[in-house]
């Protein structure tokens, strides 16, 4: 068996964590609105259309903010076609995904949806092939009180009262060829500073994002970030970083060794954005929203095939990842890679939350399930507010393909408001188990109350509607401590733990 360590200090913190860094995404992409949170008819429709099973099941992931409605679609996207009556609203095509969007759901509608979700709207806005204009113009919609054109309209729809959206992003992924309206750095940069400036003149309260480029991977990365900064970074609060890993060739080893490029990503991205800083002699800091994260590969080519037999029509089902065990321990390792940044990382959205490589599943008619990736989401979210430690971890190592001394142990841990604290750790050895000494002098009493495991012994185990609870987790016997303030546990090899102490 290996052995690894962790040492915790009440004192040694790295930040707080803001709830949103379990945000989620919701695009009008495939089925992730229609057949996915909306599908009237259904048995389980409420009356406004909403899939009841999905609000409680996004509900139990416990999800603070969703980005909506793009994504690559915003950056064609009207947002007056999805206000007013909506027997009135256009049918548009969508150039992102090759569909018909009909617009039935629209912000009212997806505003409803969100507070039935216990949830905040995250809204992007076309900053592809419109601009600041229409961008203000949303923000005096969406935000504004009353007596002026567009909040007047607002109330006129039948929504008296503000939506109130506090975030909002400037553009998606400006810098992708695949993006309507792709922006140089400069272009980009120039578009969101007169953006920000009016729509923060229409409401001061908001926090913005500014596009960072779509990828570490993308050959405008790094440089994009430095340009686009320098010409905006005064009226910004956030960069967005977006990173998908897959595993196509099946190395699980190195799959699973992902997390060492999202760390280096989101430390990279701080050092422009403080690089900047120090350039402008400026004293605000720019925090970090990772907009969109996950494991995506699996659906890429049965896509292709759809879009050869179904182009323009209404929710084709794109996207659709079914995740498997080995796909829920990466989600897992970069929740922890997350928590480890949490002083800069302050906003987070799994992309995305239902059907389009997603959680949660549904069948248009039929049965709601989770998929493998929702346990660890679900958990970190559920035992990963507070504050951040900083774990001082002690693991073997080992070489993969792409990387070289990756720690077998991954963990991140959160001292919680009452003094608990949980610490995450997802063990990536393929056979052997680790036995974790855990040193927590400092914390005193503190006892293992609970150790919740994931695992499953094939990687490429899934969970469907037939079988909904093939990988879930389990919550296994504790261990006592073996003296005062040092606990040992048993890490199965290839499994995602949750350790609660109290
Ligand atoms: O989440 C799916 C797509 O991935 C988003 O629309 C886009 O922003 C990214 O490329």
């Amino acid at each position: 068996m290996k052995k690894a360590g962790i040492i915790l200090d009440k004192d040694y913190q790295i930040g707080r964590v803001d709830d949103r860094l379990y945000g989620s995404f919701i695009e009008h992409l495939g089925r992730a609105v229609y057949g996915g949170i909306y599908e009237p008819g259904h048995p389980l429709a409420d009356e406004a259309g909403f899939r009841k099973d999905v609000i409680a099941a996004v509900k139990k992931l416990g999800v603070p903010i969703v980005r909506y409605p793009g994504g690559n679609f915003v950056s064609g996207f009207h947002w007056e076609d999805s206000v007013g009556p909506v027997e009135q609203r256009p049918k548009r095509l969508d150039l992102a995904w090759f569909t018909t969007e009909t617009n039935e759901v629209g912000l009212h509608e997806f505003a409803a949806w969100t507070k039935k979700a216990g949830s905040d709207i995250m809204y992007a806005i076309n900053l592809g092939t419109r601009g600041p204009e229409q961008a203000r113009d949303i923000v005096e919609y969406a935000n504004h009180k009353g007596n002026s054109r567009f909040s007047d309209m607002r109330i006129a729809n039948g929504q008296k009262d503000p939506f109130g959206i506090k975030v909002w992003c400037l553009g998606n992924e400006m810098d992708g060829p695949w993006q309507m309206g792709q922006k140089t750095a400069y272009e980009y940069g120039r578009t969101a500073n007169e953006a920000a400036k009016m729509m923060k003149w229409v409401d001061p309260s908001i926090e913005l994002v500014a596009c960072g480029s779509s990828g570490s991977g993308m050959p405008t990365f790094g440089d994009w970030e430095l340009t686009m900064l320098n010409e905006c970074y005064d009226n910004i609060d956030y960069v967005s970083l977006h990173r998908y890993y897959g595993n196509p060739t099946g190395d699980t080893q190195n799959f699973l060794a992902s997390t060492m490029d999202m760390d280096d990503f989101i430390k990279s991205v701080v050092a422009i954005c403080d690089a900047v800083k120090g350039k402008k002699h400026s004293s605000r800091k720019i925090h970090l929203s990772f907009d969109e994260w996950n494991v995506w590969y699996h659906s890429n080519e049965q896509d292709k095939e759809i879009w050869k037999r179904e182009k323009w029509n209404r929710a084709l089902p794109l996207l659709e990842d079914i995740y498997n065990f080995e796909d829920a321990l990466l989600v897992g390792s970069m929740l922890i890679t997350l928590l480890r940044n949490a002083d800069r990382v302050k906003i987070a959205c799994l992309a995305q939350l239902v059907n389009v490589i997603a959680p949660i599943m549904t069948r248009n008619g039929g049965g709601c399930w989770a998929q493998t990736i929702y346990y660890p989401f679900m958990q970190a979210s559920a035992y990963g507010r507070g504050t951040a430690l900083n774990a001082i971890v002690s693991s073997p190592k080992y070489d993969c393909k792409e990387y070289t001394d990756v720690p077998v142990l991954d963990a991140a841990a959160v001292l919680h408001d009452d003094g608990s604290v949980t610490v995450f750790a997802v063990n990536r050895d393929l056979t052997e188990d680790v036995l974790l000494d855990l040193d927590l002098r400092s914390f005193g009493t503190l006892k293992l109350k609970e150790h919740l495991v994931l695992h499953h012994d094939d990687v490429k185990a899934v969970n469907t509607e037939e079988n909904p609870d093939n990988v879930k987790p389990v919550s296994v016997p504790v261990v006592e401590s073996t003296e005062e303030g040092r606990i040992l546990v048993k890490l199965q090899a290839l499994s995602w733990n949750v350790l609660r102490f109290e």
